[in-house]
């Protein structure tokens, strides 16, 4: 198995996708923070159906930690992640040191209205921003046709899309089912952070969003329902519900009633682990 080759600057990646461009190929990109584990890996299996050349780009973004948020802790598995990926055929990684993208003196940021706000930016109010200003530079720096983004972050998914249509990236952005353990927890590096006590209650989150779908689709008013899955979460054990709402699952507007297509949204916490998790509504 050969290793993949890895590229730490914006002039070495440009030098390759673009020799690739001008053969024709297709490229994909797939933005992570490495560590990683089953979901990723389904964006880059994702990647390599689609495109002729897959990039998977490995960079634990200062800018979309708050102080006393997991940045100093944030796993870093470098040499399991590349090994994974020479396994799966993945043609490049991008792994730029914090200097190489924000170079002394970085100005500029990039804010997304009303997809960015709510949600998870009330208790986060630094992550979308510092989330959009590096995935349009990344997109930049690379040039895919195409980057690949998970539906378990989705509203960082429908700022993304959002940015890169505002922005005139040219870029394809598609979302990918979110890949679950057996008992439906979302896959996420912070799971790693869990007791066995915190592991068994994290696996409820996802079964109460279903129980308040259920509900909400056989006429339980929106906000009762609501109210119940808070209570149910709390009841699990989670020691905090940021969030269990009812949005649209493209606009992100507040419904209070199950019209066009919704999406149920929740973020809680256990053993000082904020975890969130998303179901449509159908
Ligand atoms: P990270 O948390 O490493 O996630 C990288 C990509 O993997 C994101 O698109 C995320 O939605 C997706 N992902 C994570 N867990 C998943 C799961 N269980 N199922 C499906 N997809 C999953 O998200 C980020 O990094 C960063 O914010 C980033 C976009 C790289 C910008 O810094």
């Amino acid at each position: 198995m050969n290793p993949v080759p890895s590229v730490a600057t914006v002039g070495e990646l440009r030098r390759v996708v673009e020799a690739w461009r001008g053969n024709g190929e297709t490229i994909a990109l797939v933005p992570t923070m490495g560590a990683l584990h089953r979901g990723h890996l389904a964006l880059v299996e994702e990647a390599l159906r689609r495109c002729a050349r897959t990039v998977v780009s490995i960079f634990v973004n200062p800018t979309q930690f708050a102080e006393g948020e997991d940045f100093d802790s944030y796993p870093d598995h470098l040499a399991d992640d590349a090994r994974i990926l020479a396994r799966l055929g993945v043609d490049l990684i991008y792994n730029p040191a914090a200097a190489e993208m924000y170079a002394h003196g970085f100005a500029t940021e990039v804010r997304v209205g009303g997809l960015g706000d709510g949600l998870c930016a009330v208790q986060r109010p630094h992550h979308f921003p510092g989330v959009a200003t590096v995935v349009t530079k990344l997109l930049t720096q690379c040039r895919p046709h195409m980057a690949l983004f998970g539906e378990k972050d989705y509203q960082q998914l429908l700022v993304i899309r959002r940015l890169a249509r505002d922005l005139d990236l040219g870029v394809e952005i598609v979302g990918v089912p979110t890949v679950r353990e057996d008992d439906g927890l979302a896959m996420s590096s912070r799971n790693e952070g869990l007791t066995p006590r915190g592991r068994k209650i994290a696996g409820r989150l996802n079964a109460v969003l279903h129980a308040v779908a259920v509900r909400i689709l056989a006429g339980q008013p929106v906000a009762e329902a609501l109210a119940q899955g808070r209570d149910e979460l709390i009841a699990a054990g989670f020691d905090a519900v940021d969030y269990l709402e009812l949005r649209h699952g493209e606009t992100l507007v507040p419904l209070d009633r199950p019209t066009g297509p919704g999406r149920l949204l929740a973020a809680v916490h256990v053993d000082g682990c904020r975890l969130i998790d998303n179901i449509p509504l159908e």
